[in-house]
């Protein structure tokens, strides 16, 4: 079989298969799912549009959800996050490099803006589906919402029958978009809405893309049901958190060697991924410094033993700046010029628009040296006795993926298990007729008995030995033996 795809290279399939297998391994929750569900492929007839950092972790996912049978094409969510040796495994499946028999992945480490939004298509353009319908996507797997903003966008634009001009106030990226939109709309006037027409439902993997999400339902504006598997306390408790806490040492280690010991570091953002940075730069003997908008948050740090302050309060002792906020415009370039010299600023949020790029290339006199890709020497007043410089890491874009490889497998484990088990709720209970229907046009977090059942599977992997509930014990605390164990408003 051959088919369209585009990586790096595709000779790093090998090399790549042998992390695959080793991460395996590490993904006790995937691996069970793959034995539980192998037999009755219930993902039969699904077919997936996937977009998520095309990682070692992501290749067992997607891996597994061919096993469960489903069909599957795959791009990354953001331009630096790809593993090429991942990607390329995937695409040879069980098939050779010169016979690939694997998954179509349009997905390299480094694409352009406009490569990004090429690849975001690809996945949601089968091969046969412009004829018939029946052979396009019918279920989306999302991380941060671009394909589901595409979707929704180019309904959107289809129905009014054009595609509006970038606003000067637009982002470059936003504008690209929508040169990729005119562009599918004046070649196929009503692929969006065929496209969304089939589209059963959408799981959505982060905190970014989940806002926007709710954003689209309460507009009543979502065209079919999401899963909001970031909010399974199995992902965004562990993975926003403990998966920080491991790969955002790796990603400034990886990026500038430096000793992370005795300086002063400085986290905005007290959120899950807020914490577990805070918790990992504290680990390696920082000095951490929180900037919080929320009292609650801030309060928790405080309790937690972080010095709480304003950004602008603390620019000038930080040696090393991580944005997590989710939110836009936390480190402007104002910011950026008032830092010490050599400071490194990075951000872990889903998006770029943390810290404020372009506005720093727009200082007068700033010179730019790349260090190696991903890490940048932004110089002010180069060749006077003022110059000084910070360094900026992934280009502002997040820097565990851009300069290290994202999350370990055993976290990722919970949190594509929770996506795996989304998509086979979604898929499973599409049919259910009107007035049962489980799954509306909006947005849903998996019961709490899934969620346990996540955290089960990882259990052994770890030597856990959970202690069970006697029927009495149970009857006094008015609960099953086999759970759930905690109200819905438990907080954990
Ligand atoms: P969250 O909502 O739990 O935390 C964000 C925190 O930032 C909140 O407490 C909020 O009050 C605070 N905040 C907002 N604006 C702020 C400002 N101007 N200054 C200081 N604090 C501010 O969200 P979570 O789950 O921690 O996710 C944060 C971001 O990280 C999201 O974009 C999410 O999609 C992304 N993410 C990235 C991962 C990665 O591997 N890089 C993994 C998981 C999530």
């Amino acid at each position: 079989m051959t088919f369209d795809y585009k990586v790096a290279d595709i000779t790093l399939a090998e090399a790549g298969r042998h992390q695959i297998r080793l991460a395996e391994h590490e993904m006790p929750g995937l691996m069970s799912l793959r034995e539980e569900f192998g037999p009755t492929q219930p993902l039969k007839g699904a077919r997936i549009a996937g977009s998520l950092h095309m990682t070692v972790q992501t290749a067992v996912l997607i891996e597994t959800l061919t096993a469960l049978g489903a069909e599957v094409r795959w791009a990354s969510c953001n331009i630096f996050s790809t593993q090429d040796e991942a990607a390329a495994a995937v695409v040879v499946g069980k098939g050779t490099v010169e016979d690939p028999q694997g998954v179509p992945v349009f997905a390299w480490k480094g694409e352009t803006l406009e490569e990004y939004w090429w690849t975001a298509e690809q996945i949601l353009t089968w091969p046969g589906a412009d004829s018939n319908p029946e052979l396009g996507p019918n279920m989306i797997l999302d991380d941060g919402g671009d394909a589901t903003m595409l979707v929704h966008k180019g309904v959107e634009f289809e129905a009014v029958g054009n595609v509006p001009s970038a606003d000067p106030t637009d982002s470059e990226e936003y504008g690209i978009f929508l040169d990729v939109l005119r562009r599918s709309l004046e070649a196929d006037p009503k692929k969006w809405t065929r496209t969304a027409a089939t589209i059963k439902g959408v799981s959505e993997e982060t905190t970014t893309g989940v806002h926007r999400l709710y954003q689209l339902a309460e507009q009543g504006k979502l065209l079919f049901p999401a899963i909001n598997v970031n909010d399974s306390v199995t992902k965004s408790k562990f993975d926003n958190k403990y998966g920080i806490r491991h790969s955002l040492p790796d990603g400034i280690n990886r990026a500038t060697d430096v000793l992370m010991g005795g300086k002063v570091a400085v986290v905005c953002g007290y959120g899950d991924v807020g914490k577990g940075a805070a918790e990992a730069l504290r680990g390696q003997g920082s000095r951490v410094i929180v900037t919080e908008i929320d009292p609650i948050c801030a309060l928790q740090a405080a309790m937690d033993g972080y010095q709480v302050a304003k950004l602008e309060s603390v620019l000038a002792q930080g040696d090393i700046f991580i944005t997590t906020t989710g939110n836009k415009d936390v480190i402007l370039a104002e910011h950026m010029a008032g830092m010490k010299n050599k400071a490194i600023v990075g951000n872990i949020g889903h998006f770029d628009n943390e810290i404020d790029m372009a506005g720093l290339a727009r200082i007068p006199g700033i010179k730019k040296v790349e260090i190696k890709p991903q890490v940048h020497e932004w110089v002010f007043e180069a060749g006077t006795a003022a110059e000084r410089s910070i360094i900026v890491l992934s280009e502002g874009r997040l820097l565990n993926l851009g300069n290290a490889t994202g999350h370990p497998s055993f976290v990722m484990s919970n949190s594509f298990a929770n996506q795996t088990i989304a998509q086979i709720e979604l898929w499973t209970k599409k049919d259910q007729p009107a007035g049962e229907r489980e799954y509306e046009n909006q947005v849903y977090v998996l019961p709490k008995v899934l969620d346990e059942k996540v955290a089960r599977l990882h259990l052994d992997a770890l030597g856990v030995e959970l202690t069970e509930l006697t029927k009495d014990q149970a009857e006094y605390l008015d609960l099953d033996v086999a759970g759930p164990y905690k109200p819905e408003h438990y907080r954990y």
